[in-house]
């Protein structure tokens, strides 16, 4: 082909410019910067040498990061639920960052049924284009228990919806959180029933309240947003929840909004003293280091919520923590809260029952896996469900 090609350089000032001249097409022009001073491409050299290695540590990191998740602790057989599931990506638009993602991950039983919905909100980093790869096998295995859950994928980068945790940043990613639930109130729209929208909405019983979890940053997101289902019309932030019903809410390894520790002032986003009423469980482990020694167990004492629990897994991190056996404890706590389950079911009984799988009970020898759950459950009161929407 070169010698279709015509090569021409001209000089212009300090600026040469390459043009190919292709004898069938118009004549394409390459800049090649020579306009540039050395100072500038010098430091634009500099700039690149020392930010692509930041960039590439910093994703690698994240994956890094997340891997446990990807290779949860084994997961005894019994703590799968009985649905086979879908998952769909969906348009929920209406993201607290106008110009950032708009979708949420959806994954629900593969069954004609409707089930309630829950909104799962992700760690720092576990957003985007990870968040399917770092939570499904926890939300796969929620929602094969019997709910539609919707992940929220904006929010990646934690700055991106006013989280960056040491500046006492506002942590708006909860109104991504809610947002979806204020979606998944609405019902599929008739004209097109075949979308993945409507085919995920017609899956939601809207006659049931519905939940919010998270891990890490939507641990303490999901006490943010039990926090504004809690004060009701009369709160500050019902703006963002108004629409939908949140009646329950579970903290995995949440961060401490406003601990002990001196670098984790979370300024507005202290909210569990505002759970007065919303049902929670905070789930943690003991080795969680990535949040400060206690500052979970800070969140559950601050909520004076009657109808909350505590649980601590021994020996994991605050990532491997996440893996999907609390799947099925976290499923319990929505079917007593949402579904109304009362002393004699099978999910009641997981949380409050005597059984050798319960999490309250004094001889839970099943749940002694790998790593045991520690002995430190709390109990107030039995279930008394609020008529919350
Ligand atoms: C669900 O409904 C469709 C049509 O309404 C039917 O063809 C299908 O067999 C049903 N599936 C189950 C599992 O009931
Ligand atoms: C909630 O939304 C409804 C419908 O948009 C509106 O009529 C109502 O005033 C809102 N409530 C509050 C407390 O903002
Ligand atoms: C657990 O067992 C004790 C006695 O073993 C009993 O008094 C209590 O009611 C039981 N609790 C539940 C929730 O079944």
């Amino acid at each position: 082909m070169a010698d279709s090609l015509e090569l021409a350089s001209r000089m212009s000032g300090d600026s040469v410019r390459l043009i190919l001249v292709d004898n069938d097409e118009e004549p394409t022009t390459y800049c090649c910067c020579n306009r540039w001073s050395r100072g500038r491409k010098c430091c634009c050299f500099l700039l690149l040498v020392f930010f692509l290695p930041v960039v590439a540590f910093g994703l690698a990191f994240i994956f890094i990061a997340y891997l446990p998740i990807e290779n949860p602790i084994p997961v005894p057989e019994w703590a799968h639920g009985p649905y086979k599931t879908t998952e769909m990506l969906v348009h929920v638009g209406g993201m607290y960052k106008e110009s950032g993602d708009q979708d949420a991950w959806t994954f629900y039983p593969d069954h004609n049924g409707t089930f309630p919905a829950l909104a799962f909100s992700h760690g720092d980093g576990g957003g985007g284009f990870l968040l399917h790869w770092a939570f499904s096998g926890i939300l796969r295995m929620v929602a094969s228990h019997g709910f539609v859950v919707l992940a929220h994928k904006s929010c990646f980068w934690p700055w991106d919806c006013g989280t960056l945790s040491h500046d006492g940043g506002p942590n708006y990613q909860w109104r991504d959180q809610a947002r979806t639930l204020v979606w998944a109130a609405s019902p599929p729209s008739d004209s097109d029933n075949d979308s993945p929208e409507s085919r995920v909405l017609s899956r939601i019983n809207r006659e049931l309240p519905m939940g919010v979890f998270g891990q890490s940053t939507g641990g303490r997101t999901s006490i943010q947003a039990a926090a504004a289902a809690s004060e009701g019309p009369s709160g500050l932030d019902y703006t963002y929840i108004n629409g939908s019903c949140i009646a329950a809410a579970v903290a995995l390894h949440p961060d401490p909004c406003i601990g002990p520790h001196k670098d984790w002032r979370h300024g507005t986003c202290d909210r569990a003293p505002a759970i007065t009423k919303t049902p929670l469980a905070v789930f943690t482990s003991e080795l969680d280091t990535t949040e400060p020694a206690g500052s979970a167990k800070m969140n559950y004492d601050a909520a004076s919520s009657t109808n909350k629990i505590f649980a601590s897994m021994a020996g994991v991190s605050h990532i491997k923590g996440t893996g999907p056996i609390w799947a099925l404890y976290t499923a319990a706590w929505f079917h007593i809260y949402l579904n109304g389950e009362s002393q004699g079911d099978y999910y009641f009984d997981l949380i409050y029952g005597n059984s050798t799988r319960s999490i309250c009970s004094e001889n839970k020898n099943e749940m002694q896996m790998d790593e045991p759950i520690e002995d430190m459950c709390y109990f107030e009161d039995f279930v008394k469900l609020d008529n919350y929407c």
